[in-house]
């Protein structure tokens, strides 16, 4: 089977891990990596056995060898680089969050549309086995009708306003880095949005939300309890609870395991699955499927649901009146 060749953009923490996950797969072959800077770029190529290193984002996007580009950069530089590297008729797997509000998303969206390439946003969770086990038994009706679902992500970075997760003109805060997950879980297992949105956050000294809780409520009886955050360890595991069951996903946003229980909490099922790399492979994988069968959107992750969880994000910090530099 002919490899699909893989450029990655940008030399940072989830670069390398990506680069780990593309080493491990027989049907990947990752061609090239681009820095801003030649020597990191080098480094970088050598550390994950690359054969081809760019000092500039440009080069890589015109290398004719490459079939999909991954971008790895802080949010803020998605939508330039994403949309570089499709002005360049290549086709794209970005980092989430998609962009940093949906205005931006939509404009990349369209010009995928008009260079007619692939664009997927790597929400790597919705890739994993034990969530598509998850998804399976609620389909199957296993827990009944889901009425609850708590999920949340949250962690402690020490405050550094200079830091991509502090700074707000790197697009930091929980939100857009972490919050994303619990949003973008809860649309996958419910397959549709919000009635009504009621949140709260403490914005920090550095103007970006450093914890926040929000509550998606649906008005036929389904209410979501989501939290993110970047100041303290909150967890990670997401509960969805249904009329006649509950569904327990260990580290929902990375899991390897989940457990199906009764409504009186008696175990009914557990499944396993551990990463056959480090879980990053299945997100690639679907990338490398979509471009083998033509497709420019994925089924399992389609460009739509990305759109409908920025545009609930933009909403959640309407209410907190926060702004990026720039927006
Ligand atoms: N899917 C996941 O599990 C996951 C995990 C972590 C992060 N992410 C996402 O991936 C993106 C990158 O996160 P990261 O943790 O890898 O960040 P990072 O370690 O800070 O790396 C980001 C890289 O982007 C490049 N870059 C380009 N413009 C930059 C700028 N203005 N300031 C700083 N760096 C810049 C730098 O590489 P060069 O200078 O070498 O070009 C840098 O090494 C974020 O959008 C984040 O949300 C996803």
């Amino acid at each position: 089977m002919k490899k699909i060749r893989w450029g990655i953009l940008g030399s940072g923490n989830i670069a390398a891990t990506f680069a780990t996950a593309l080493n491990s797969m027989e049907d990947s072959l990752l061609e090239a990596v681009a820095s801003r800077s030649d020597i990191r770029a080098k480094e970088f190529a050598e550390r994950f056995k690359i054969k081809k290193s760019y000092g500039s984002y440009e080069e890589l996007a015109k290398d004719p060898d490459i079939d999909v580009i991954y971008i790895a950069v802080p949010h803020t530089e998605h939508k330039n680089m994403a949309g570089l590297c499709i002005k360049n008729n290549k086709a794209v797997l970005c980092e989430k969050p998609f962009t940093i509000n949906s205005k931006d998303s939509e404009e990349l969206i369209n010009m995928a549309k008009e260079h007619d390439v692939f664009l997927m946003e790597a929400m790597w969770t919705k890739f994993l086995p034990v969530n598509l086990k998850v998804k399976q038994w609620i389909k199957e009706g296993k827990i009944g009708k889901v009425l609850h679902i708590n999920a949340k992500f949250g962690f402690h970075s020490d405050y550094d306003p200079q830091r991509r997760l502090y700074n707000p003109s790197l697009g930091g805060g929980a939100l857009l880095d972490v919050g994303v997950y619990p949003i973008s879980y809860t649309t996958f297992i419910l397959e549709r949005i919000p009635d009504k949105i009621i949140s709260s956050a403490i914005i920090g000294s550095s103007a970006v939300d450093e914890q926040n809780v929000v509550i998606f409520h649906y008005n036929d009886g389904i209410l979501a309890d989501l939290s993110s955050s970047i100041s303290c360890e909150t967890g990670g595991d997401a509960l969805i609870v249904g009329e006649r069951g509950i569904i327990k996903v260990d580290r929902f946003w990375s899991t390897e395991s989940a457990s199906l229980y009764d409504n009186r909490y008696k175990c009914i099922e557990e499944y396993k699955e551990p990463f056959k790399a480090n879980g990053y492979e299945y997100e690639a994988a679907e990338v490398n499927r979509c471009l083998r069968e033509g497709l420019r959107i994925s089924s399992l992750n389609p460009l739509t649901d990305t759109l409908s969880n920025m545009k609930l994000m933009d909403e959640i910090r309407k209410q907190w009146g926060l702004v990026y530099p720039g927006e």
